[in-house]
């Protein structure tokens, strides 16, 4: 093994490299700590000098004695965790000397590697939107609610948003702003029944405040579902106490959380209080640019209380969705109820409990906390709170999670082999997929996953396109859960013909933000806060939504061949959002081709033609050719059912044969613009537009990537330019393979040089500022296509660390991104470990980024459970029944439950 040691002091840093464990250093560095620099600056000045060298390991020699974490070390008068650090950026495991001693060199950093690949941790106490991305991060939850990770003890303010999400549940405001009124539909912040606290002695309760926390550790186990807040605390009047709180979520009994809470005074003797409550005076404030608006979603209806439980019963003001919150607070070390002072306050309810308690023991308390919501179906718990209360304990919680957890990382983890910290967010990635949907596979929820999760109030928890970076990581683990987000769109089809009719359509045409009910929830005008105008906001235009929801009718049918959905409704979802795009093509007789006007294409750069009033574009590639794809697709699909069945769907959807005529002279007709270069024009026109400057634009600002707001700041639209947020023209390419595209684009009447994707992911990269996360996703992918692996790891790296640092500064406080989380599994099965489900039979061809070792993940396609084991010499597969299958371009017969093992040539 290959080891640094560290020796890390208040004002140096020493560094020993030892090519071989057992033999004297080779390389010696003592590096004076710079007090004007970060600390992760400093750490930096580590990185430099080992430059060139390898090492496996390090360790660190005088880490400071703590329960929570051996790595932490005192520098510049401050503490830090050098091994987070260190492992963040150097991707080694970093074990202390005391870990060595006690079980071995081999062994420590076994278990170190293990720990670090299960746990997401974050040391010290930070402050607004660093805390509050981190509170994103650390969310617990099962898809039916979402529990920010924040303190238990803390309250809404700067740097704590304790926010508490049900899947489904929003509420709609209206706000007087400038004589317009501006409707609002939120993901509503429920009350908050989280918050424990404790007080010594009958005085102020603790709140998080930098004074008292001497020491915090926060850290999630993504194994079992359990975050646990370790803190050591001063009072000012002197009393020290270890605090702990550990907060899960029940993920089967899915409207049950636990929390357990243990004091420990750690310098007195004395009296001791804890305080629980259920605080319904919360509001909607995750988001500070939306304070201007109404965000007031709560009406309390009651409160009560009997013994050591208590209620909070109200609705949200104008959807009038019932809620009711149950808490009961159980002690091993007294008898609760006998103890427990009830406080009604105007907007909540809080139970106050004393006892006497000696120093240097640990008391425990636990939180069980029930949440009922009407717009669940069946319901039983809404009235039968006091049984649910009683049936919960903290330890059937955490029992239950476990199963929970333990069965989907058997389903759906995806092992990699070689990189700690690809391995360690992959499965962050993977945890928060399911936080944020795990309880709709009961079929019982009518909702859907919103773009940021249940884990904050951007975009107000609305369901986008970006469930289509989602959905195919879902049904090749999960199917029915995918399902259940499809009949979201399917119960919202009513609501998709009315959008269609209203803007003078035929057919569905999807909401570009959809809530509640299907309509459409983006925004028409913004008030623009330097000319103080009402500016059009037409993001609405991105009408690829109903082309995206059936490439996820499509992906879950191909996927799964659940004939049973197609016949009952995707194929009336397809036909009705078919019926809407015949109504939107034009013929034009001079060019013998249809065009489609008013539309935007995903880089939401682009709204409109400078100097044109009509808002929207004409003839945006990706909208074309998903078009013509979905044409193509339903005369396939139709032949999947009988025609009894088809004609039931067809009869539901008001298709009739004219339509079906019309379908197949579209899909050959429509309009591209394609150069002679071969670059296929985002939209007709899109070639006239200038250039911009992107260097003397990055010289002046650096990050340009929301190059939109630079320009709007200088007077300019990036409607004039050829700049685009995110990937656009070449986003079919992410959801087929190239001979598809080819073949559709080839069937439109267009042919196409060669090497012209190369020159396409070239041209259009320079033009994209990467604006929206889901455009690192595409370029990889489009990149992994055009064997540009540098490129194409360096964008999916950058996806996959997006939200755990937070890249765009600030949004991950408001919620994860939970489309690129889906998306980056999809990349590392998909494109890295090359197994493509887009065709009848599984194909595989490996890719894998040169320093994975192996890839091991599952997948179900068409009913057959499949386990890969791909490294960079052999791929591996198993399958539970006999299934042909194409292996690096070779076809294979695979035999029931008998592995298959095939060299390859990596290059
Ligand atoms: C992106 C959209 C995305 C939305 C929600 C925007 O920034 O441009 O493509 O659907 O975020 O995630």
């Amino acid at each position: 093994m290959q080891l640094i040691k560290l020796r890390i002091e208040n004002d140096a840093m020493d560094i020993a490299y030892y090519p071989t464990a057992n033999e004297p250093a080779t390389t010696r560095y003592a590096i004076a700590y710079n007090p004007d620099q970060s600390i992760n600056d400093n750490l930096e000045n580590i990185k430099v000098r080992l430059a060139g060298l390898k090492f496996d390991a390090a360790i660190l020699e005088n880490g400071l004695d703590y329960s929570f974490s051996d790595t932490i070390v005192g520098v510049n008068y401050d503490r830090i965790d050098v091994g987070l650090a260190l492992t963040n950026l150097l991707n080694i495991p970093v074990v202390s000397r005391a870990a060595v001693d006690r079980d071995g060199l081999i062994a420590a950093v076994k278990a170190k590697k293990t720990y670090l690949k299960w746990h997401l941790d974050y040391y010290g106490k930070y402050e607004g939107v660093r805390n509050n991305g981190q509170e994103a991060m650390l969310t617990v939850g099962n898809g039916y609610f979402g529990l920010r990770g924040a303190y238990v003890e803390s309250r809404a303010d700067k740097n704590n948003y304790p926010g508490t999400y049900v899947a489904g549940i929003f509420d709609q405001e209206t706000t007087k702003i400038k004589d317009h009124d501006v409707v609002n539909e939120d993901l509503v912040n429920l009350p908050n029944a989280q918050y424990m606290t404790f007080s010594v002695d009958n005085q102020e309760p603790f709140t998080i405040n930098d004074r008292d926390i001497q020491d915090v550790y926060r850290s999630l186990d993504l194994k079992t579902g359990i975050l646990t807040t370790t803190m050591l605390v001063q009072l000012q009047s002197g009393h020290r106490l270890q605090i702990q709180s550990q907060k899960l979520a029940n993920m089967q009994a899915w409207h049950r959380f636990s929390i357990r809470y243990q004091v420990t005074p750690l310098n007195f003797s004395g009296s001791l209080q804890i305080i629980s409550e259920i605080d319904g005076s919360v509001v909607n404030s995750n988001v500070s640019r939306y304070n201007v608006f109404d965000q007031h979603h709560l009406q309390l209806l009651g409160l009560e209380s009997c013994a050591n439980t208590m209620f909070l019963a109200g609705q949200t003001k104008t959807s009038k969705i019932n809620y009711t919150f149950g808490a009961k607070l159980t002690s091993p070390d007294c008898n609760t109820s006998d103890l427990i002072e009830l406080k009604h306050q105007p907007q909540g309810i809080q139970q106050v409990l004393s006892l006497a308690v000696q120093a240097n023991q640990t008391y425990t308390f636990d939180k069980d906390v029930v949440i009922a919501t009407s717009n669940v179906a069946n319901d039983a718990s809404l009235t039968q709170m006091t049984t649910a209360l009683a049936q919960t304990s903290f330890d059937d919680t955490v029992k239950t999670s476990r199963d929970y957890w333990d069965q989907t990382w058997q389903d759906a983890d995806i092992k990699i082999r070689g990189d700690l910290t690809s391995q360690r967010l992959t499965r962050v990635n993977i945890y928060h997929s399911f936080v944020s949907t795990a309880a709709l596979e009961s079929g019982q929820l009518d909702a859907s996953a919103g773009a940021r999760g249940l884990h904050g109030e951007a975009y107000r928890g609305h369901v986008f396109w970006d469930e289509m970076f989602m959905l195919p990581f879902f049904t090749l683990h999960r199917p029915e859960l995918a399902k259940q987000l499809l009949l979201y769109r399917y119960r919202r089809l009513p609501a998709a013909r009315e959008n269609a009719k209203a803007a003078g359509f035929a057919g569905a045409m999807y909401p570009w933000q959809s809530a509640q009910k299907g309509d459409e929830q983006s925004q028409f005008t913004h008030l623009n806060p330097i000319t103080q105008a009402w500016d059009p906001d037409n993001s609405r235009l991105q009408r690829h939504v109903s082309l995206d929801i059936a490439y996820d009718v499509w992906t879950y049918y191909h996927t799964t061949l659940d004939r049973d959905f197609l016949a009952k409704y995707g194929m009336e979802m397809l036909l009705s959002v078919a019926e809407f795009w015949i109504s939107k093509a034009t013929y034009d007789d001079t060019t013998g081709r249809y065009s489609i006007a008013g539309v935007m294409g995903p880089d939401e750069f682009h709204e409109n033609y400078p100097n044109h009033q009509t808002p929207g574009l004409k003839n945006n590639a990706y909208t074309n050719i998903m078009v013509a794809w979905l044409f193509d697709t339903i005369a396939q699909l139709r032949d999947q059912l009988d025609n009894a069945t088809y004609q039931k769907a067809a009869a539901a959807a008001n298709f009739n044969t004219d339509l079906a005529n019309k379908m197949a002279d579209i899909s050959h007709k429509l309009t591209l613009e394609i150069n002679n270069s071969g670059i296929i024009a985002q939209f007709e026109g899109y070639f006239n537009l200038p250039t911009l400057d992107f260097q003397a634009y990055r010289q002046k600002f650096g990050n340009i990537s929301r190059m939109d707001r630079i320009l709007k700041a200088e007077g300019k639209t990036p409607d004039a330019y050829q700049v685009a947020k995110q990937a656009d023209a070449l986003m079919a390419f992410y959801n087929f393979d190239v001979p598809t595209v080819q073949k559709l684009i080839k069937q439109l009447g267009y042919t196409l040089p060669k090497e012209y994707l190369t020159h396409n992911i070239q041209y259009y990269l320079e033009r994209t500022t990467h604006g929206s996360t889901l455009s690192r996703i595409v370029y990889a992918v489009l990149n992994q296509l055009d064997e540009n692996y540098d490129q194409a790891w360096s964008l999916f790296s950058e996806a996959l660390f997006s939200d755990y640092y937070d890249i765009q500064g600030g949004t991950t406080a408001e919620g994860i991104h939970l489309g690129v989380m889906c998306a980056t599994l999809l990349l590392e099965t998909r494109n890295f470990g090359g197994v493509s489900v887009l065709s009848q039979q599984l194909q595989v061809n490996p890719q894998l980024p040169e320093h994975w070792q192996s890839l091991k993940f599952k997948h179900t396609f068409r009913g057959t459970h499949y386990t890969f084991v791909i490294n960079h010499e052999k791929i591996t597969v198993t399958a539970d029944q006999k299934q042909p299958i194409t292996i690096a371009g070779k076809n294979y017969q695979l035999q029931a439950k008998k592995p298959l093992t095939v060299a390859y040539d990596h290059n």
